[in-house]
């Protein structure tokens, strides 16, 4: 049982409402459940897989769901990241390693089911690529159409191939991102397509069980829970869905939510140093992490609260500093991210030498997105493949002057 309701003024929506933001205010809205009916417990979470539906009953689905086997993706321990960085106890969530290569299928798995359970027939998102690719996919396994409308030369190559490969309609806007989002809005609230973006707060739920399942792998509650933050939905959610936990007593404290975003694109950031109550947006926001390349942040409202309550924080790391931790992570741990992922493990560094993170933290980081999103940010970094002759002596030759 849950309804939605605004986190701002309360008023609350009955949960089979088409509705995106409150009636009468404007602000957020949030699926609040009656925890006290939530009789589930924690035994019966353990003994199902890894995966978001192990915990259906904190999410608001009812139907058999559109799934492709989303979530129990790997949560890494950082041996060699860490030693570095003096971070004895640093794990990395490997969102890449969902059905499309990045945490957005978690919410779409929800989200496009809500759309089916809610009798809607269209689904369209803006997107800086990974959600234009879920919501593909996702539409695809629900046989129902997508739109999705993208950033003109803004999106790293391997989103835009799912997306189109995926059957969308995939509709390129010479703007940003965050014009690409004002437009989807009206259009979904003019013309009855579901609107898939993360203002929709039934794709939030499905996002949070990404901090359930750090909990469950690392058997306790981490000390800090760093994301990378572009439209600050996924950092909303994974708090939201903790602070669940905790009204339910399955957990006994929250960890501190930690949000890093690229020097060129940090609204959220600059609002929490300069303690303001609201982002003020950018204009123009610039980074070689195409996805967190976000200028005025749809749910900046709920992040600012979740870094504020639990006493987390937010960075900014340079584009510099987020390949040569792309480079590090795939180097040293073996682990291929797009560069907007590599920015959480970047901002942790940063934040640990300037002594914001003590060394004795349980810090995980989640990294969002596979390094085969954007193979041409990867391919401009590396040396291009040695061509030699097809004979041995050739190879050995190379092989000794490198
Ligand atoms: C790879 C990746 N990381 C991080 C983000 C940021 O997530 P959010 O917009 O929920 O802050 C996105 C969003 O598109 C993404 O694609
Ligand atoms: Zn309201």
């Amino acid at each position: 049982m849950y309804r939605l309701t605004c986190v701002n003024c309360g008023e609350s929506y009955r949960p089979d409402e088409i509705i995106y933001t409150c009636r009468s205010c404007g602000h957020l809205l949030a699926v609040e459940y009656d925890l006290d009916s939530i009789t589930v417990q924690r035994e019966v979470w353990n003994h199902r897989p890894l995966s978001v539906w192990r915990y259906r009953e904190l999410l608001p689905v009812t139907i058999p769901p559109v799934t492709l086997h989303e979530g129990g993706t790997p949560l890494y321990h950082l041996e060699r990241i860490g030693k570095e960085i003096g971070l004895p106890h640093l794990y990395a969530k490997h969102e890449g390693m969902n059905p499309t290569g990045s945490f957005k299928d978690r919410g779409m798995t929800v989200g496009v089911s809500m759309a089916l359970q809610l009798g809607k027939t269209t689904v369209a998102c803006a997107s800086t690529g990974n959600t234009s690719a879920s919501l593909a996919a996702y539409a695809a396994k629900a046989g129902i159409p997508a739109v999705v409308l993208l950033p003109a030369g803004k999106v790293a190559l391997g989103k835009v191939a799912q997306a189109l490969m995926h059957g969308a309609k995939v509709i390129s806007i010479r703007g940003n991102f965050d014009r690409a989002l004002e437009m989807t809005q009206e259009l979904c609230l003019s013309h009855g397509l579901y609107l898939l973006n993360s203002i929709n707060p039934f794709r939030l739920e499905g996002q949070k069980t990404i901090g359930f399942e750090a909990v469950d792998q690392l058997g306790e509650v981490p000390d800090r829970l760093v994301l990378p933050v572009g439209n600050a939905g996924n950092i909303s959610a994974v708090h939201k869905g903790l602070s669940e936990l905790l009204a339910l007593g399955f957990i006994d404290r929250l960890p501190m939510m930690t949000g890093i975003q690229a020097a060129g694109s940090s609204p959220v950031v600059r609002a929490i140093r300069q303690g303001l109550p609201e982002v003020v947006p950018e204009r123009s926001p610039e980074t070689i992490a195409t996805a967190i390349r976000i200028g005025a942040p749809v749910n900046a409202e709920k992040a600012l609260a979740a870094i504020r309550k639990t006493g987390g924080t937010a960075e900014m790391v340079t584009d510099e500093e987020i390949l040569a931790m792309q480079r590090d992570l795939a180097r040293k741990e073996g682990i291929g991210v797009e560069p907007a992922s590599a920015a959480s493990v970047a901002g942790v560094r940063k934040l640990t030498e300037a002594g914001v993170i003590d060394r004795t933290e349980r810090v995980v980081c989640v990294v969002t997105g596979h390094l085969l999103k954007d193979p041409e940010t990867v391919i401009r970094q590396c040396e291009a493949p040695t061509e030699i002759d097809a004979d041995l002596r050739s190879l050995l030759s190379v092989l000794q002057s490198s």
